[in-house]
Order: C-alpha cells, then sequence, then structure tokens
C-alpha cells in the first residue's frame, strides 16, 4: 500500500468477484471507447473473467476502500515465457487521482520482486495518452516491443498519423 494511498491493496478473493466485473467493464469499456467501439455489457466480463484472467499464470490485486465495501481498482500481472506483464490496471472513474493507481502498481512491483524478478513489463494503447504519462513519471520508458495490428471494421474513429522509425505509422 502506498504511503499517500487511502486504500488497501491486497489479493483478489472469490467474494470480490461481483465488484471485479463492474471494474473489468469500466477499464474494457474505456478501452473500447478510445477505438470507437460500444461498451463492454457487465454480463460479458462476467464471463471473461473467468476464462480469461483468474487463471493459474495470473495474480490479481484489488484495492479496497477504508469502508471495505465494493472494490475501486484492480490489476492483474501474468506470468508469459517467463516474463511479467502488467495485463490491466483500472481505477473506478471517481477514485482516480487518488494514488490509487500507484499503490496497485507499486504492490504488483513488489510480488515480481519477490518472485526474483525486476522488470514487469506493459503495454498500453497510444491514445491513452494519460495512462501513458502516469506509467513513464513510474519508471517505465523504455519502449520495448511494438504492437501493430490491421484496422477492425467497427472501428469508428479518426486516426492520427505518427512517423516512428522512418515509416508511417496510425494510431
Ligand atoms: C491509469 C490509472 C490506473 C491511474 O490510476 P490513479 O488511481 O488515477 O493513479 P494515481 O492517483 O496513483 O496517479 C495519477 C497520476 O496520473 C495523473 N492522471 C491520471 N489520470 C489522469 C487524467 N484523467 N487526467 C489528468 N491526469 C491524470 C495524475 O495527475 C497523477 O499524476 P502524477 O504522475 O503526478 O502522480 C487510472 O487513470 C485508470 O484506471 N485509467 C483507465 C484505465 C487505464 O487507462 N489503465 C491503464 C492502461 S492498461
Amino acid at each position: 500500500m502506498s504511503s499517500t494511498s487511502p486504500v488497501k491493496i491486497r489479493e483478489y478473493d472469490v467474494h470480490d468477484f461481483v465488484g471485479l466485473t463492474e471494474l473489468v467493464a469500466e477499464f474494457f469499456t474505456f478501452h473500447r471507447r478510445l477505438t470507437g467501439r460500444g461498451p463492454l455489457p457487465p454480463e460479458e466480463a462476467a464471463t471473461l473473467i473467468p476464462q480469461d484472467m483468474l487463471q493459474e499464470s495470473s495474480y490479481v490485486l484489488v484495492a479496497e476502500p477504508p469502508d471495505g465495501k465494493d472494490i475501486v481498482g484492480f490489476c492483474r500481472v501474468e506470468l508469459h515465457e517467463g516474463a511479467y506483464f502488467l495485463r490491466e490496471i483500472g481505477v473506478t472513474e471517481n477514485w482516480r487521482i487518488r494514488g490509487v493507481g500507484t499503490a496497485l502498481l507499486r504492490t504488483a512491483e513488489d510480488y515480481i520482486k519477490e518472485a526474483g524478478k525486476t522488470n514487469l513489463y506493459l503495454s498500453v494503447v497510444p491514445r491513452n495518452i494519460d495512462a501513458i504519462r502516469f506509467f513513464v513519471r513510474r519508471g517505465y520508458d523504455i519502449i520495448n516491443t511494438l504492437e501493430l495490428r490491421t484496422e477492425g471494421p467497427d472501428e469508428k474513429i479518426q486516426r492520427t498519423p505518427l512517423h516512428f522509425l522512418g515509416l508511417q505509422f496510425r494510431y
């Protein structure tokens, strides 16, 4: 737990399932909106969590507020081919900018250190400038891999051109 954050960071427990479903729906809705797509309904989040997120290779942390009621943030670290990846980190909107995200990130870093690793890898959508700033200010300033893809038919957004490494990309 961060010294400035009012929340308690702890490992996910099955009793957190409903709260996690809401946070995961909010997290993916936020990301889908960045690419011009519609929301992720909570019922789809409830399917996605056991299928994709609560695997043996995953470690899920949650942020519990002082009243011990609904969790207000979560993050998931996944072990993949010997390296730890921060797959998702999300704080519910009215709890942001109060140190919760930092507390989750620092606790995830402590976890990988205990597992004998020093590097935590993460991906962030280029349009998500607030999150990029958040990570860079916390030491994540090495561009490790470029993840590229083609455009989906349901993405209704105007993309910005970007010149990098002598090539033209869009984001
Ligand atoms: C990124 C995120 C997890 C940060 O959580 P948080 O609880 O707000 O983080 P903290 O309060 O610890 O730190 C917030 C920092 O980011 C800045 N920040 C975050 N969101 C911001 C916003 N929307 N506008 C302006 N500044 C913002 C704060 O000013 C603060 O800056 P600092 O570096 O000077 O401390 C949260 O904004 C979030 O859930 N975003 C949506 C999901 C997402 O983008 N996840 C990351 C990609 S996987």
